[in-house]
């Protein structure tokens, strides 16, 4: 979003302006400021609950930006390095929720998001929003919202999974795909706007957990896909570099590909998204899906229960290839 300028300001002259180490302040740099102020107070405090790999980044990039941000997470040591940047660390939920205009859930999935929201529910404030940011699939979404429709139906609920992984929320370049009253969400996108690329609006609250599922689906056929391929390759003979080279440049050359195949040349599968949660939006995928078929993505989620039941469950999903290999 673009930062509007100062209302009704005129910028001065450039001749106007003091040069470096010049004393006097124009009449720009006094508006600026005080536009500054005024924008600070009007953006919305935000509470962060759960500041895992995804909330850390959220929480981090909301603070940079000059929001009020409160945050609780289950293990309190995870947050505490955001305290030097002005988080305000609370002891629950509930606390963490006082007074914040807009309330991030960004927990592992639904029964952890629903346990915890109950909790905090009655300290919302009136009239808050409620953005539910974490992959919790559409049964808990769907209970999420008829829940919080009864117990605080003056709280705005904005279905907010995003697409992206730890590294572009650290870099505020993921996508949110949201769901909900857009008519009253502007509090909530001055957020989604301050932790990511762009927002998605994809219809009812609801309607983006859906999509999420699908956007994941894609993601674990192409991670197993490539495991496997790359496994065939190295039983060819054939390096990671050579795969990569012969599809860089054309349409197969996905940049998504081009991160896993580096983690699994370098062997370094440091978790940008923990395997087990990757297993858990499979299963989230295959049990929404009704009766649609999906024969490849049923099997791939048998083989990473392997990989997990294996021990591979704590490290990145680009993992399965190392299952594969052993
Ligand atoms: N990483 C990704 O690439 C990515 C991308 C899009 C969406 N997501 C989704 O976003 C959500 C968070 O992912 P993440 O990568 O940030 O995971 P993560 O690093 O494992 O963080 C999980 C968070 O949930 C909390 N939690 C887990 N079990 C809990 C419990 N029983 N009670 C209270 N808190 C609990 C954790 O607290 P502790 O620190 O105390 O364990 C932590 O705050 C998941 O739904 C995931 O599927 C992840």
């Amino acid at each position: 979003m673009t930062e509007p300028g100062p209302p009704g300001e005129k910028r001065v002259p450039a001749h106007r302006r003091p040069g470096r180490g010049g004393k006097i302040l124009s009449v720009w740099h006094i508006s600026q400021k005080a536009y500054e102020g005024v924008r600070m107070s009007q953006q919305p405090v935000v509470a962060v609950l759960g500041l895992g790999a995804m909330g850390h980044a959220f929480a981090a990039n909301l603070l940079k930006k000059g929001f009020t941000v409160r945050g609780w997470n289950r293990t309190r040591a995870k947050g505490e390095d955001l305290c030097r940047a002005g988080l305000t660390l609370a002891d629950s939920a509930a606390g963490a929720v006082e007074g914040a205009d807009v309330v991030i859930a960004m927990l592992a999935d639904g029964d952890t998001t629903r346990q915890t929201l109950q909790a905090a529910s009655d300290a919302l404030k009136q009239g808050a929003t409620l953005a539910q940011m974490g992959t919790i699939g559409v049964d808990a979404t769907d209970a999420l919202i008829a829940e919080l429709q009864q117990r605080r139906p003056d709280v705005l609920y904005i279905d907010a999974p995003v697409s992206g992984t730890k590294a572009p929320a650290e870099n505020a370049q993921i996508l949110v795909l949201a769901s909900g009253d857009r008519d009253r969400a502007q509090a909530a996108e001055q957020v989604f706007a301050a932790i990511g690329k762009g927002t998605q609006w994809l219809g009812e609250a609801g309607a983006s957990s859906r999509m999420k599922l699908v956007v994941n689906s894609w993601l674990i056929g192409l991670m197993q896909s490539l495991a496997e391929s790359t496994r065939l390759a190295e039983a060819f003979g054939f390096s990671t570099a050579d795969l990569w080279q012969v599809l860089d440049g054309g349409p197969l050359a996905v940049p998504y590909a081009k991160m896993k195949l580096d983690m699994i040349a370098g062997g370094d599968f440091t978790p940008q998204m923990h395997l087990l949660w990757a297993l858990k939006d499979a299963k989230l995928a295959l049990d929404a899906a009704g009766d649609t078929r999906l024969p490849a993505l049923e099997n791939i989620a048998e083989v990473w229960q392997q990989a997990v039941d294996a021990g591979y469950g704590e490290q990145d999903l680009a993992a399965v290839y190392a299952y594969l290999k052993r």
